[in-house]
């Protein structure tokens, strides 16, 4: 079964998310950015055509990105659009426990209530942001596990629940892994990414801003 893959990053191509769906698109899927709102009208047709769906997108602030937000918030006035399709999530977060996506969990299942989709389930991969950085090889083996999943979905099969929990990891980070991390956090290596961004985006100095507390 062909899929529609919805990449639901902010970053569009060069996102994690596009990273992540070219681990198991094939040549018959197809890929739409919910990047492009104004395209949200247009995506409606395209959805239409197709009974297996695939949302993937990063957790933006504890939540789902606004741009996917709004595109349901289109998909729910298209009255019935979505009803008896298939869909499946993968969300995916820069922290490394899985615990910050199991609210998502819970909001995939009222949104499938409330738009009338099949939920087939929501896969959680932690501790995605370098992924489209990363050598294929170092990403082979959630790779294979997302590739192995959703070949499950194209035909309809339960996911295979040992992959979905491989995928996961951690629920939560532990007293040992906390003391290791505070001890690298010293040294400002954990940080050596993040500032490496601010001060690309000129806004290294400006990180320790308050400017709510200023109104
Ligand atoms: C504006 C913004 C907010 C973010 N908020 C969170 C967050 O609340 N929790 C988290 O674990 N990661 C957070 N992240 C990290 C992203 O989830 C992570 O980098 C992900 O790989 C980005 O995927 P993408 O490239 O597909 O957009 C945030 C990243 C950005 C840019």
């Amino acid at each position: 079964m062909n899929l529609l893959i919805c990449n639901g990053s902010p970053r569009g191509e060069m996102s994690n998310s596009a990273t992540i769906a070219k681990w198991f698109l094939k040549d018959q899927d197809k890929v739409i950015l919910l990047m492009k709102g104004p395209k949200h009208q247009e995506y409606l047709d395209i959805l239409a055509a197709y009974d297996h769906i695939v949302f993937i997108y990063p957790l933006y602030v504890d939540a789902m990105p606004g741009i996917v937000k709004a595109f349901f918030e289109r998909v729910a006035i298209a009255d019935g659009l979505m009803a008896g399709k298939k869909v499946s999530f993968i969300i995916h977060s820069g922290f490394p426990e899985s615990v910050h996506l199991e609210v998502l969990e819970r909001y995939h299942r009222i949104l499938s209530k409330k738009l009338g989709f099949v939920l087939a389930d929501t896969i959680v991969i932690p501790g995605s942001e370098g992924f489209r950085l990363m050598p294929p090889k170092q990403n082979r083996k959630k790779q294979q596990d997302v590739m192995k999943l959703m070949d499950q979905f194209r035909i309809d099969q339960p996911f295979d629940d040992h992959l979905v929990r491989r995928l996961a990891g951690k629920r939560q980070s532990n007293k040992m892994r906390n003391f290791i991390f505070s001890l690298l956090e010293k040294t400002g290596i954990t940080n050596l990414y993040w500032n490496s961004n601010l001060k690309r985006n000129n806004a290294y100095n400006k990180r320790f801003d308050k400017p709510y507390t200023e109104l």
